[in-house]
């Protein structure tokens, strides 16, 4: 390939406390796939990819983005350069419908009042048709299209998961990261919700994604990172990995994983 990766992680480290959350771990994601990042609970996943996302201060380490370094910047700043995370809980806006739900972007970090005055000030009329015609859009890719005007709480959990990847997607993401999109939510939409996501991998959208359900990560990952203990301790595709003697002590062993809980 000979290109340069699109996601550079170069020895992150995170300590709380006395607790190291991510010890040294590095890796990188190629552009065009979907990347898992698997690994016991406690690994210090959610924690490496809230420092690539921004929402943690690394204690050392780098992370580089299409080529710059994006260590440390704000969320928002990330966010505008095509990186964006979406949260392992949904954070709809309950008491917004589903269509003002798309229209508070994530790189603004004070979205919800900017939505508000989109929708108060006639002199931004114009920006706020285009606006809708392309959340209208994004909602029909999703499936959502009928419950645009219905209030985000009504929704079901796993259309609020659907809710929470259109609202991504609004913002032209050149990769998304998810934490574990498909806890808590049954086997047909767990099936539906990875079809979006290679449906977005399909229009050039990359890809780092927390799964614990390892079919899942066979089905629709590309490759594989492993996390164990806050450092990577392999990389692959699901085959590969499942004849690596160290990743199957630490992770594979018993044929299955605790669905565990999301934290
Ligand atoms: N905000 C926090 N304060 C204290 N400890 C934390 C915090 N976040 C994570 N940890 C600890 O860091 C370790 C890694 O956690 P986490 O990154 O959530 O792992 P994973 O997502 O792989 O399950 C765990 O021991 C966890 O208890
Ligand atoms: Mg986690």
């Amino acid at each position: 390939m000979g290109e340069a990766p699109l996601l550079e992680v170069d020895g992150i480290r995170k300590a709380f406390g006395g607790v190291l959350a991510v010890d040294g771990a590095s890796f990188t994601v190629e552009a065009g796939t979907v990347t898992a990042l698997i690994g016991p609970n406690g690994a210090g996943k959610s924690t490496a990819v809230g420092i690539i996302g921004g929402a943690l201060a690394a204690d050392e380490g780098r992370v580089g983005f299409r080529g710059d370094e994006i260590t440390g910047l704000a969320p928002h700043r990330i966010a505008r350069r095509g990186l964006i995370r979406t949260f392992q809980i949904s954070r709809e806006y309950p008491a917004m419908t589903v269509l003002e739900n798309l229209m508070v972007s994530p790189m603004n970090q004070e979205g919800e009042k900017l939505a508000t005055a989109l929708l108060a000030h006639r002199r931004y009329r114009k920006q706020e048709r285009e606006l809708v015609l392309k959340a209208l859009d994004v909602l029909a890719d999703f499936g959502l299209y009928g419950m645009r005007d219905e209030y985000a709480r009504n929704l079901s959990g796993g259309q609020k998961r659907l809710l929470e990847l259109a609202r991504s997607v609004m913002a032209d993401p050149v990769m998304l990261i998810l934490d574990e999109p498909m806890a808590g939510i049954n086997p047909a939409l767990v099936s539906h919700i990875g079809e979006h996501i290679l449906r977005l991998r399909e229009a050039g959208v990359s890809f780092l994604m927390v799964e614990h359900n390892l079919e899942v990560v066979e089905r629709i990952c590309d490759h594989v990172i492993v996390l164990a203990v806050g450092r990577t301790l392999a990389r692959g595709t699901m085959a590969e990995l499942r004849q690596n003697e160290a990743v199957v002590n630490a992770y594979l062993t018993g044929g299955g994983v605790d669905a565990g809980t999301a934290r």
